[in-house]
């Protein structure tokens, strides 16, 4: 089999036969084909997409380029969280140690940042010492011992989704229901959870802009996890403006400090609170969601899910000190606020250009080699809706280079300050 005949079946929009998609997916994870031949497939596939069963094969194909994690001997239902990806979203963050605390055991595989959005690794690589690729046998023993732990796809667990992340992150592929799909899911499977609450985003910061699109994502996926017998549903929630107050590495690390000491934003509470009681139900701790709720709520105010971050962070070597003192992450040099122009309501802060604002910064990459500034982002004082005065700051700035001005501009550009701002709701809803 030639990869340019692969290549000109879907290039004309046909159908990949399970041996073209076994020969791409194992061809590229062995090195045996090219990185330009792979892109033009990814665009191909971006352009043409894929039916169900193109994409439900390739999921298969990627799990199988790798092992499978057994996580039978791990008492209890084990229930994962996954986000599509977005701005500000650092909910993974504070949700594992949060439900774990109620005793859940959460093994959560997550990714690197993509594209504009930031990634939950590299937001916990901010803090001193913390380590993410950890061996399978002491990602169970963090399991037992803990109760969560927030890790890269360890050792060998599917290599086919590293490689081709890393390639649709530079190629402009991001963005597409069968390679989300399959890169989420074949993740997943292989991590051997048993449930799995999926967070689609949507909006301009979402991969997937349209909550038809979103919604269609969203049935795929929860379509693949119940394929194999995983217990699987998914929250669709906005992405037009960033989540929380926080963008940037460190500074989503801070956030994430904040909302488990209970000084978190309304939004990304609500959010972890929602996500949260969905997992709650699942590993049958709860039998509604409204107890569910008050149970996470009720642990976040005892300190005991604080506690349980702090045991996570330690667990992963880092250092622990971080939820006394935020501060001791890399910090910026330069602060610069974005004021108001005019008295009004802001009625847009458009998600994506935030993100690509704090890539900008340095705290996302722009190529696959790019090393991050933790220290970088952006902390939100004002969000849609909410009333300014003309002067009154509305973002600040976080930056290690003294000229921001082409991130400024960027900014200025995408926000804007009306008259009347229209409400934008967090979760749309729940597919299952
Ligand atoms: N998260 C993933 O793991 N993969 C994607 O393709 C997008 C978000």
């Amino acid at each position: 089999m030639r990869m340019v005949d692969v290549i000109d079946t879907k290039r004309n929009g046909g159908e990949l036969t399970t041996e073209q998609i076994e020969f791409f997916i194992n061809g590229y994870t062995k090195g045996d084909i090219p990185d330009y031949q792979v892109s033009a497939l990814l665009m191909a596939i971006y352009l043409k997409g894929m039916t169900k069963q193109e994409t439900a094969t390739m999921t298969m194909t990627m799990l199988h380029s790798g092992d499978q994690l057994d996580l039978s001997d791990i008492h209890g239902v084990k229930v994962d969280k996954h986000s599509t990806g977005g701005v500000g979203d650092k909910t993974s963050i504070p949700l594992a140690p949060l439900v774990a605390s109620v005793g859940i055991p959460v093994p959560m595989i997550s990714g690197r940042g993509l594209g504009h959005t930031g990634g939950t690794l590299d937001k916990l690589e901010a803090i001193p010492g913390l380590k993410v690729e950890i061996s399978e046998a002491s990602f169970k023993q963090q399991l037992r011992d803990v109760g969560c732990a927030i890790v890269g796809a360890t050792g060998n667990i599917a290599p086919a989704d590293k490689k081709i992340y890393a390639l649709r992150d530079v190629t402009d592929t991001v963005d597409s229901i069968p390679l989300i799909a399959g890169s989420i899911m074949s993740k997943k499977i292989a991590s051997g959870t048993d449930a799995l609450v999926l967070d689609v985003k949507t909006g301009s910061g979402a991969f997937m802009k349209t909550e038809a699109d979103s919604v269609a994502l969203a049935k795929e996926l929860v379509g693949i996890g119940k394929s194999v017998g995983m217990n699987a549903m998914a929250v669709i929630s906005d992405m037009n403006q960033p989540l929380g107050n926080a963008i940037g590495n460190a500074l989503e690390i801070e956030e994430s400090i904040a909302l488990l000491k209970g000084n978190g934003p309304a939004d990304l509470l609500d959010l972890v609170l929602t996500i949260g009681s969905q997992m709650v139900v699942m590993a049958n701790k709860a039998t509604d969601l409204d107890a569910a709720r008050k149970m996470l709520q009720q642990h976040i105010d005892d300190g005991s899910a604080l506690t349980k971050f702090k045991e996570m962070i330690i667990a992963q070597g880092g250092d622990g000190r971080v939820i006394e003192n935020p501060a001791m992450m890399p910090q910026a040099t330069y602060q610069m606020p974005i004021l108001a122009a005019r008295d009004g309501v802001i009625t847009k802060m458009k998600a994506d250009e935030m993100g690509i604002a704090a890539m900008m910064l340095g705290g996302g990459r722009q190529k696959k080699d790019d090393q991050l500034d933790y220290a970088v982002g952006l902390t939100l004082s004002k969000k849609v809706g909410d009333e300014v005065h003309q002067g009154d700051t509305i973002l600040t700035i976080h930056s290690n280079r003294e000229d921001v001005s082409d991130v400024q501009q960027l900014i200025e550009a995408n926000i804007a300050i009306g008259d009347e701002a229209q409400p934008l709701t967090l979760i749309h809803e729940v597919v299952d």
